[in-house]
């Protein structure tokens, strides 16, 4: 119990279109403990980001629900000023775009000092220098004397990156969430800003929400995985059971997707099809059905829910006794694409 940093109940985040509500995340539960990375996979539009923001309650026009229990207390009903004391300090984001996340109109100095100042007014102007500096050079900014001056168009994307991370740990903070924190940036920079969040595990025992579409990253830097798919959770599982013996089909869709050098990769053992847009998800029953169609109908259930299989290995429904690939009479079917 100690342990615990944050724990997620029934969380419901809806989305205004046209003259109804529609839940981008819808009833998810889960825990991230101090010194630990829970990863969150899942394609384009599962809501990872829509989960991401809720939890640190930057939604301005969603409608939220449930539990956010951050060290015991709820996000949700926070006060303002109570959110702005703990948001940017005991937990902090790193965005999946650092151009919008930015402002352009103020420098790197002037932006992780502003971050600095919020939380710590006895900070003076020198001494914020001297820490932002400092901070640049733990992201492993080259000429951070330099750099402190610029302006984010006048940077990398991975510099830039680099800034958004100083940004997010200038207040060592207790939660980080990342969001595709290495999307669009060369191996190399990658490695080394995985690392740099690997260190802030170690060194401030955080927790780490670490949301990827890379699952060799997730295989390298996660402890705990769920897997969205729809606003749901389709499975949840340690690291390790999760890459052995996954279970629900989306799982190993998602799995069966990385190409494996010891393995002739079999092309129809990758699920094909979308995330349906929001308005148009099935409302009632199991939204990964229909990417399913050489499955009869009769194998569904009409409501599924996440259910622990093991101690600590969540799926939804019970797809993982029945699922298969598509055999090769079943392949027109399945060719959704
Ligand atoms: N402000 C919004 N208004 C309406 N719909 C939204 C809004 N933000 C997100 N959505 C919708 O919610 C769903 C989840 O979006 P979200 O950005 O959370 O996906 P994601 O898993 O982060 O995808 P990606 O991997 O592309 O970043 C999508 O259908 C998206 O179109
Ligand atoms: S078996 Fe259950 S979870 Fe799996 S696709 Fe069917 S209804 Fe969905
Ligand atoms: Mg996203």
């Amino acid at each position: 119990m100690e342990n615990k940093l944050l724990e997620i109940n029934h969380l419901y985040t809806s989305f205004r279109i046209r003259d109804d509500y529609y839940a981008a995340v819808d009833d998810v539960s889960l825990t991230v403990n101090k010194n630990e990375v829970l990863a969150i996979v899942g394609e384009s539009g599962s809501g990872k980001s829509a989960l991401a923001f809720s939890i640190m309650r930057l939604h301005n026009r969603a409608k939220t629900e449930g539990e956010i229990l951050f060290k015991g207390e709820n996000v949700i009903g926070m006060s303002d000023s109570r959110l702005n004391q703990v948001r940017g300090k005991d937990m902090a984001m790193i965005f999946q775009d650092p151009l919008t996340a930015l402002n352009p109109l103020m420098t790197v100095g002037e932006q992780i000092g502003e971050a600095l100042f919020l939380h710590n007014k006895k900070l003076d102007k020198q001494a914020r220098r001297t820490k932002v500096i400092d901070l640049l050079n733990q992201v492993g900014i080259p000429r951070p004397e330099y750099v402190v001056d610029q302006y984010p168009h006048e940077l990398s994307g991975g510099m830039r990156q680099r800034v958004m991370i100083a940004i997010a740990i200038s207040n060592d903070p207790e939660l980080l969430i990342a969001d595709e924190p290495t999307t669009a940036l060369d191996v190399t920079i990658q490695a080394q800003i995985l690392d740099l969040i690997r260190q802030l595990k170690q060194k401030m025992n955080a927790g780490i929400i670490l949301i990827t579409h890379d699952l060799g990253v997730v295989a390298e830097m996660a402890d705990r995985v769920a897997v969205m798919y729809a606003g749901e959770i389709v499975e949840l599982a340690d690291v390790e059971t999760l890459f052995e013996n996954p279970q629900h089909p989306y799982t190993r869709s998602l799995l069966n997707s990385v190409p494996n050098v010891n393995q002739q990769q079999d092309k129809l053992h990758v699920i094909q099809g979308i995330v349906p847009s929001l308005a148009l998800l099935p409302r009632k029953g199991c939204r990964f059905k229909d990417r399913i169609p050489w499955l009869d109908e009769s194998t569904h259930e009409a409501d599924p829910v996440l259910r622990e299989i093991k101690p600590g290995h969540f799926v939804r429904c019970t797809c993982y006794q029945h699922f298969h690939f598509p055999k090769e009479e079943e392949v027109d079917q399945s060719d959704l694409s």
